[in-house]
């Protein structure tokens, strides 16, 4: 087997925890102006190969897309969905007496800078699985999730350990098909699972996020 060699010698050396710690969600601070270069895209999605699927089976596709018309298009339906998502109420803010208010409200302001400038960022990256997860019980569609999300995840750490920034997002999944149609992407097939914006950062220097306590989601022996 050919092995396979870092060619691209532009990594920040974070530990490895420090880059557990610090993938984060990137909106405001992605550098739209940059390019990113094809080999650091190759890079980062060989890595993310290196994850584990179900069985093995490798259903794992990666939709690169860099051309303006289609980034343009995409955009469209990232913002279709996106204005669905608002305007549901699902990404309402908690009350400001909630001490998460301040960093719900962040988010959804950064969010929503992504929104107006996701045609803009220089790379958009859609993981995809070959099989569709539409009507399976939850077991079935673990084998599913469980074989294509720590590869997206694996790709966002190889970026980030790169100077490159990354968010997961769905948005533009409400709008699934006419994606599919747009990008050629045999619907019936393949699942679109995510769209990932790509840039090199404003900055490299991003720090933990704060979360609930461990306590509030460890259970041992029992719920
Ligand atoms: C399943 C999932 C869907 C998400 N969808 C979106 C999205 O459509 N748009 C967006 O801007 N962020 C999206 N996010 C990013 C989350 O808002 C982000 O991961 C969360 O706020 C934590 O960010 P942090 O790790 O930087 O603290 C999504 C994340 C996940 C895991």
């Amino acid at each position: 087997m050919e092995r396979f060699i870092l060619t691209v010698n532009m990594t920040l050396n974070l530990t490895s925890d420090e880059l557990l710690m610090t993938t984060r969600a990137v909106r405001k601070r992605l550098d739209l102006t940059r390019p990113v270069e094809k080999k650091v895209i190759e890079e980062c999605i060989e890595i993310a190969l290196q994850a584990p699927s179900g069985s093995n089976a490798q259903r794992w596709h990666f939709v690169v897309v860099t051309d303006a018309k289609l980034k343009d298009e995409i955009g469209k339906l990232y913002r279709k969905g996106a204005k669905e998502y608002f305007s549901s109420g699902t990404g309402k803010s908690t009350s400001s007496d909630d001490p998460r208010y301040r960093a719900i409200a962040r988010m959804r302001d950064s969010a929503l800078y992504l929104v107006e400038h996701i045609h803009e960022v220089p790379v958009m990256v859609i993981p995809c699985y070959a099989g569709r997860s539409d009507g399976l019980s939850s077991a079935e569609q673990a084998g599913i999730w469980y074989s294509i999300v720590p590869a997206a995840w694996s790709f966002a750490l190889a970026a980030r350990s790169r100077g490159l920034g990354t968010a997961i997002t769905t948005f533009h999944l409400a709008f699934e098909k006419d994606a599919a149609q747009l990008l050629k992407i045999p619907y019936e097939k393949i699942m679109q699972t995510a769209l990932i914006p790509l840039a090199y950062t404003k900055g490299i220097k991003f720090k933990p996020a704060l979360r609930n306590p461990s306590s509030s989601a460890i259970h041992w022996n029992h719920w």
